[in-house]
């Protein structure tokens, strides 16, 4: 059994398989292409939505303190990534680097845990899509019922039940089949979108810049209490907890950056580019997310994140105390409805690139790598996580989707680090196109800092965690450990 939880899929079985695939991959990629990359996959929900459950829930205008956590957590984490990335000449996720690295079981727990990064960030990214969808048909005098676009487990201000998100359901519903059809984002899409998510970011603080009511920032740190939302669930606010927790929540706007150590492969100069790609966009955006929490929560206050302001708090903010900036609240609601329909086009394309892979070495079912015969693509996976991600798009709110998602994240992140000093350990001489600099400080600082935001989450989310794991284990040991292809050797 021992035997069997450490066996690793060879590398040059790898290689192998994504020669059969006919994919083989070209060297085409700059350091600025994936900056674009990055930049693309990351700007989303978490800034435009989380940046103020976190200032209410966590830790009003120190928010701000959050995201430079979150942002040097990700920096840590990320070199351990991309190492991980280059050992591994084919191109891929964390989940295909440890099933050759670290064997079987890590593979697993990676691959398993990674279903929270990408079905549960699409779910969560999804009910973001449906308060701004709610904002934009307000332009036109129409409001969704409350009843109709929220969880069973919402209640609003004037004591209105949710009982279902039909807006998020719907645009994973659209977003899949254009999945099954074979969408993939063009560079050229997405070069579009990272500029319009760029320009509004910098539009919103340039202009809300002078607009900042020193009163909303003081005390820039708020007094330690325990702070219950109205749904009755309690959260550390304020001091070194609430910073912490809300860099927990915020973390979720940096996950993505992934996305880069992922083509490592199609990248020219990889030993140059990977670390600029990486470092660069997180860099850009870390500065982006600082100035922009803090133009935020200096317009609105954290009365208004948790009441009036609670949905679609970007836009509130600009109308309600952006006098004369009407036109950019519309702009920002239309950008924003764009911007997170490509992160969840590639949150579900990465997840099912996963289970594909998974079932490609029996650790999940064949159906999730049925491909159909017309598109091309592993449709049945993608509907199964249609109604998978669906369920909690329409049922779950997206305070627990959101911190699970985070949670999950940075988990596989603590898990990459430590592997990274495992693997210089085992495996020295594979050869690696970039090494992680100062190892074991680094990945051992990433240990911290992640696990500092884990510990932040809390135990609601501690526990929401290891009940996944627990599922994912008895899975494995039900299924996977006697299905795996490797058992065929
Ligand atoms: N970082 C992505 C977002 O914030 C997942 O939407």
């Amino acid at each position: 059994m021992g035997n069997r939880l450490f066996r690793k899929k060879s590398i040059h079985l790898l290689i192998a398989e994504t020669a059969d695939d006919g994919k083989g991959l070209k060297r085409s990629l700059t350091a600025i292409s994936l900056i674009a990359l990055g930049i693309g996959a990351i700007i989303g929900a978490g800034l435009f939505v989380r940046t103020a459950a976190a200032a209410a829930n966590n830790a009003g205008p120190s928010v701000t303190i959050g995201f430079i956590i979150a942002g040097i957590g990700c920096a840590l984490a990320g070199l351990c990534y991309a190492e991980f990335a280059s050992m591994i000449p084919i191109s891929g996720s964390a989940y295909t680097y440890s099933y050759a690295t670290m064997g079987e079981l890590m593979a697993w727990i990676i691959g398993w845990d990674l279903v929270l990064e990408y079905a549960l960030g699409a779910a969560t990214v999804s009910i973001a899509w449906s308060e701004y969808l709610n904002k934009l048909l307000s332009y036109f005098d129409y409001h969704i019922p409350y009843e109709f676009c929220h969880s069973p487990f919402e209640v609003s201000t004037l004591g209105a039940h949710g009982i279902m998100n039909i807006p998020a359901l719907f645009i994973v519903f659209l977003l899949t089949l254009l999945l099954i059809k074979g969408a993939r984002e063009s560079s050229l899409v997405n070069g579009i979108i990272v500029l319009t998510k760029v320009a509004i970011v910098i539009l919103f603080i340039a202009f809300g810049w002078s607009f900042i009511n020193p009163i909303n920032h003081t005390p820039f740190i708020p007094e330690s209490s325990i702070y219950v939302d109205g749904q009755g669930v309690s959260h550390n606010f304020g001091g070194i907890l609430g910073i912490l927790g809300a860099a927990g929540v915020v973390f979720f706007a940096f996950i993505g950056f992934d996305a880069v150590s992922t083509a490592a492969q199609e990248t020219k100069n990889p030993k140059k580019a990977m670390p600029i790609g990486i470092l660069g966009s997180l860099a850009i955006c870390t500065v982006l997310y600082i100035l922009f929490s803090y133009v935020l929560t200096g317009v609105a206050s954290i009365d208004d994140f948790r009441n009036a302001g609670k949905e679609a708090s970007v836009t509130y903010a600009i109308q309600t105390y952006m006098t004369g900036y009407g036109w950019l609240g519309k702009l920002v609601t239309v950008a924003i409805l764009a911007g997170f329909s490509s992160v969840i086009l590639v949150m579900l394309y990465g997840q099912s690139r996963v289970f594909y892979s998974m079932s490609r070495d029996g650790l999940v079912p064949k159906l999730f790598s049925d491909v159909h015969s017309k598109y091309r693509t592993p449709y049945k996976s993608n509907m199964l996580f249609l109604a998978f991600v669906g369920l909690f798009a329409s049922f779950v709110p997206q305070d627990i989707v959101g911190d699970m998602t985070s949670i999950g994240t940075l988990f596989a992140f603590i898990l990459v680090c430590i592997g990274v000093m495992i693997m210089r350990k085992t495996n020295p001489e594979i050869p690696r196109q970039f090494k992680t600099p100062w190892v074991p400080v680094v990945p051992i600082l990433g240990v911290i800092v992640c696990g500092a935001m884990v510990f932040g989450l809390g135990w609601a989310n501690w526990a929401r965690l290891l009940i996944w794991m627990g599922i994912g284990f008895i899975i494995y040991f039900a299924y996977s450990i006697r299905k795996s292809k490797l058992n065929k050797k």
